[in-house]
């Protein structure tokens, strides 16, 4: 059954605009799940923009789905995933200008690295999952790591400017996803995707988990900003 792992960074990034306590992303993961999200998605980032390590700690003991914590591939966060424990963890590339995770992790180029990081967090029990474009080359290079998942770079797919780029977009994400599973590999797939875009990536046999974050939360502060008005105008008059 195709899962949705809700990417929760935003709720984050809105309470590090204040540098305050809310929205707290914990509550945030517990409404997710109590309205079905399958597992939560963090990114620890190095520059800690939006998730703290206080609420990645946290998520791991207050997440009752499955927890999957987004991090580079880095000592200090092997070392700090090592002592979490979530449930699995997703490497991606960092570059500190970027505004989201630009492009999948080069697996061809760091094997050698990757190989290592992937054995030190799977010889803990914490299955990983490498953040790839869908290209063959880099499909091979992630089985050769031992890693147990892929998650395919949607980003492509969902940037397309026409039907035809965006056909050809799906067409290497569903060639991706039959080579990696030939390969051993399983599949997840996430970036970009939205209400209108999701059900064909969503339609590809044997993809397992799709991590969405951005559109969701979009969403949710745009349903939720009639209430929250609301809820304004009847404190002012003493009546929350
Ligand atoms: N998957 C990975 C590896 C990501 O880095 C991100 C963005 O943090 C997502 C999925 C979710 O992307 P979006 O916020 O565009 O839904």
């Amino acid at each position: 059954m195709l899962t949705l792992g809700v990417n929760i960074d935003h709720i984050a990034t809105i309470r590090q605009a204040r540098r305050t306590v809310e929205p707290d992303p914990i509550a945030a993961a517990l409404l997710a799940e109590l309205a079905g999200a399958d597992g939560i998605t963090a990114h620890l980032r190095e520059d800690r923009r939006h998730i703290q390590d206080r609420d990645i700690r946290l998520l791991r003991q207050t997440v009752r789905t499955h927890l999957n914590m987004e991090m580079a591939a880095t000592d200090e966060m092997v070392g700090i995933a090592l002592d979490v424990k979530p449930d699995y963890v997703t490497l991606v590339p960092e570059k500190r200008e970027e505004v989201t995770t630009e492009g999948g992790l080069d697996i061809v180029g760091q094997k050698q690295r990757l190989t290592e990081v992937v054995a030190a967090l799977q010889n803990a029990d914490i299955p990983v999952s490498l953040f790839i474009d869908p290209h063959p080359a880099q499909i091979h290079a992630s089985a050769q790591t031992n890693a147990k998942f892929i998650e395919l770079h949607t980003g492509c797919y969902a940037e397309a400017k026409d039907e035809k780029s965006r056909h050809q977009e799906l067409d290497l994400l569903a060639k991706g996803c039959k080579i990696a599973i030939a390969a051993g590999l399983r599949v997840n797939a996430g970036h970009g995707l939205t209400y209108w875009n999701v059900y064909p990536v969503a339609s590809i046999p044997g993809m397992e988990e799709l991590n969405i974050g951005h559109s969701i939360i979009a969403r949710a502060s745009l349903v939720g900003l009639e209430r929250a008005v609301r809820e304004m105008k009847q404190a002012m008059l003493g009546n929350l």
